[in-house]
């Protein structure tokens, strides 16, 4: 009850922030930089949508995802941390489970989707080569960077436009989707190419707040998931998150569980624990989203993204028994989209199962969530759930936009601006030094 008026108030700030961003006012100094275009990003798009129609972002968007799914066997998405982990997390939470090993029709028709550009590794770009070779089909890129300069995706980029452009020759621009600012190196580039579509990361859309923009909806698009379902998912939280009262609102309540652990019994290590295997990906976005966000001034709790029963079978132990320093959120999915497996008869019962014959994998699940809740709850190590009744892309917009929110409550919750991330520049200033060495 003492933080209620805490979390209403950050709620209301969060708000005004938004406000104050969408009115093209300038932000305080001790907001800035101010990154709140992300909260009010859904509503927009889709009220365009209704408006301009086939002229509106979201339809040019599904148009230039249709256009590569037919021309493509394979899109190679070139990104890094905000312009890369949303994209992966909606391709492992809604695309069928081994989407790229699966043939393009079972894919319902849509490409292969590599990611790179997410690190400097020498033999992972050389096997992506040789496999996109061996594929022997057309191929095109999506290069998604908001600031147009960072190494990692403009090395990538030059690389796998250097092997494009010898099988696609002077038709290389029509195998180039370029996501990034309107401004820089990245949207020099796509222009000196002959880019025609060229999508913009909005101003005031941080990356690691950018799923929901072009960053994350054209690959989205492109692996046919539906990125209007998306986008109401996301302005359904939005709603919910603006008028619910705390203890009945899912972003506030997950702050404040979080944030009285951690100031009371020194919870400072955020479990975010999957069950099944389609949200470690959303898991590792979150982890990025929180660490990035949070993570100064020397606070900031540490996030940590578990996949059970997996991980029971290595983190478990210390989760049972190690320091009393972790929350832990289950993110437990009801329905599964096939039919239930059966443990089944043998006559072969040297293991014993046939005791449990009749028992699914499903039951078998419920089981272990129910059985680990207890034994955390039986030695008082703190546990929420958040279930979510069917993963599809209106739960993951819901998801993705709760947990963006709950961060920037919490950042002025805890008088830390969630925006920027000055910490990451000193690695790259480093790097850029010893290469110019
Ligand atoms: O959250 C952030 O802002 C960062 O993680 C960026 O997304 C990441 O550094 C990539 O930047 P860019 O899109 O400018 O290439």
């Amino acid at each position: 009850d003492a933080l209620k008026p805490r979390l209403e108030a950050a709620r209301a700030e969060v708000l005004a922030d938004a406000e104050l961003w969408a009115s093209g006012a300038e932000a305080p100094p001790e907001k800035e930089p101010l990154d709140a275009g992300f909260h009010m990003l859904p509503d927009r798009l889709l009220a365009e949508l209704k408006e301009k129609g086939a002229e509106s972002e979201v339809a040019r968007l599904k148009a230039t995802a249709d256009r590569l799914a037919a021309s493509s066997g394979s899109v190679v998405v070139l990104g890094i941390g905000g312009s890369y982990m949303g994209a992966r997390a909606l391709m492992e939470a809604c695309c069928p489970h081994y989407y790229n090993e699966i043939s393009k029709e079972a894919r319902g028709g849509r490409p292969a989707i590599y990611y790179e550009g997410n690190n400097v590794d020498n033999d992972a770009v050389a096997a992506l080569i040789e496999l996109l070779k061996a594929k022997g089909e057309p191929w095109s890129i999506a290069v998604i960077s908001k600031s147009g300069g960072t190494l990692e995706t403009a090395a990538a980029l030059r690389i796998f436009l250097r092997e494009l452009e010898a099988s696609a020759g002077d038709k290389l621009s029509d195998f180039v989707v370029p996501v990034t600012g309107t401004s820089g190196k990245l949207f020099e580039l796509s222009k000196a190419i002959g880019c025609e579509e060229i999508y913009e990361v909005p101003d005031g859309v941080g990356g690691r707040f950018s799923v929901l923009s072009a960053v994350g909806l054209l690959p989205a698009a492109v692996m046919g998931l539906d990125i209007e379902k998306l986008l109401q998912g996301a302005a359904d939280m939005n709603e919910h998150f603006a008028t619910a009262a705390p203890g009945e609102n899912v972003v506030l309540d997950y702050v404040g569980v979080c944030h009285l652990l951690e100031e009371t019994e020194g919870c400072v290590t955020r479990l975010m624990s999957t069950w099944g295997k389609r949200l470690e990906a959303f898991g590792f976005w979150y982890d990025q989203l929180l660490a990035e966000s949070l993570g100064k001034e020397e606070q900031g709790a540490l996030p940590l993204t578990i996949v059970n029963t997996r991980d029971l079978h290595s983190r478990g132990q210390q989760h049972q028994e190690g320091p009393r320093d972790k929350v832990i959120t289950n993110i437990i999915v009801e329905q599964q989209d096939r039919e239930p497996i059966a443990i089944g008869e043998s006559d072969n019962n040297q293991d014993k199962l046939n005791e449990l014959a009749g028992k699914t994998l499903p039951e078998v699940m419920t089981a272990a969530i129910a059985g680990t809740n207890q034994a955390y709850a039986e030695d008082n190590r703190p546990t929420a759930n958040i279930v979510v009744p069917k993963l599809d892309e209106h739960a993951m917009g819901q998801l993705l936009q709760m947990l963006m929110l709950a961060t920037v409550v919490e950042g002025r919750l805890i008088d830390i601006n969630p925006y920027g991330q000055p910490g990451v520049e000193a690695y790259k200033k480093n790097m850029n030094a010893f290469l110019r060495k």
